[in-house]
């Protein structure tokens, strides 16, 4: 089978992670969440009880995580040793803390090292985050960065999180979206931004529908 890597980066809210496992599924893929690494490695800092702005004891937390990611598109489960912690990563806590835990460089190289990895399979596969086209995989066959206004992103997240059953504000949620675009855009490693060579959407006035066909044409080449 042919290696097929498809980077998708963007900031939250864009319908990415949604639009990332539909296309796994759709092509037939491997799936990568990679926002959800960062995620149980600030978990793990918060759980230990961690200033996630005190770079050297976030680098002793979490450099030999027992973290296990699922790339199985739609059923995969994170763990942390043998907790699942698929939902545990996504509370409000771990959202607000997860921009400084990932701006620490040695977390960075950890985690891109682990990513690198899972994508070497060979075959097609879909990995999703922010720095997947311009670190983690600067020679991917295909990138997309997906991008939306902050209120439409701020609008889905909160739609997003009750439907999940979690409480959630918009006014808040938009605060918080443009609190963590800043902190994830303006870090010293690898910041938020478009690949050169990445072929950039704007999600705010589309359907994911039409989003997902544009992505299925990307990823099979008719694009
Ligand atoms: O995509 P998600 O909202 O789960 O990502 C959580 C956070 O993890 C982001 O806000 C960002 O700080 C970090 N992240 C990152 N690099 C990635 C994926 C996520 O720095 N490749």
């Amino acid at each position: 089978q042919p290696t097929r890597r498809i980077a998708i980066d963007g900031p939250a809210g864009t319908g990415k992670s949604t639009l990332a496992r539909t296309l796994a599924r759709r092509i037939g893929g491997a799936y990568l969440d990679t926002g959800a690494m960062y995620r149980v490695a600030t978990l793990q800092v918060l759980r230990a009880g961690i200033d996630p702005d005190d770079a050297d004891a976030v680098i002793a937390a979490t450099s030999d995580l027992p973290l296990e990611v699922g790339t199985d598109a739609g059923a995969e489960r994170i763990l942390l040793g043998a907790e699942d912690v698929s939902e545990e990563i996504r509370t409000a806590q771990v959202t607000a803390n997860v921009s400084a835990v990932s701006a620490v460089p040695q977390v960075r190289e950890n985690m891109v090292e682990l990513q690198r990895r899972l994508a070497a399979g060979g075959g097609t596969v879909v990995l999703e985050g922010r720095d997947i086209g311009t670190v983690v995989l600067p020679d991917a066959e295909v990138k997309i960065y997906l991008t939306a206004s902050p209120e439409v992103r701020a609008q889905r997240r909160t739609d997003q999180d009750r439907s999940a059953g979690r409480d959630a504000d918009y006014d808040e949620v938009l605060a918080a979206v443009i609190e963590r675009d800043r902190k994830d855009s303006t870090r010293a490693a690898s910041p938020l931004r478009p690949a050169e060579d990445a072929v950039v959407i704007d999600t705010s006035d589309l359907t994911l529908e039409a989003v997902l066909d544009r992505l299925i044409a990307l990823a099979v080449g008719t694009d």
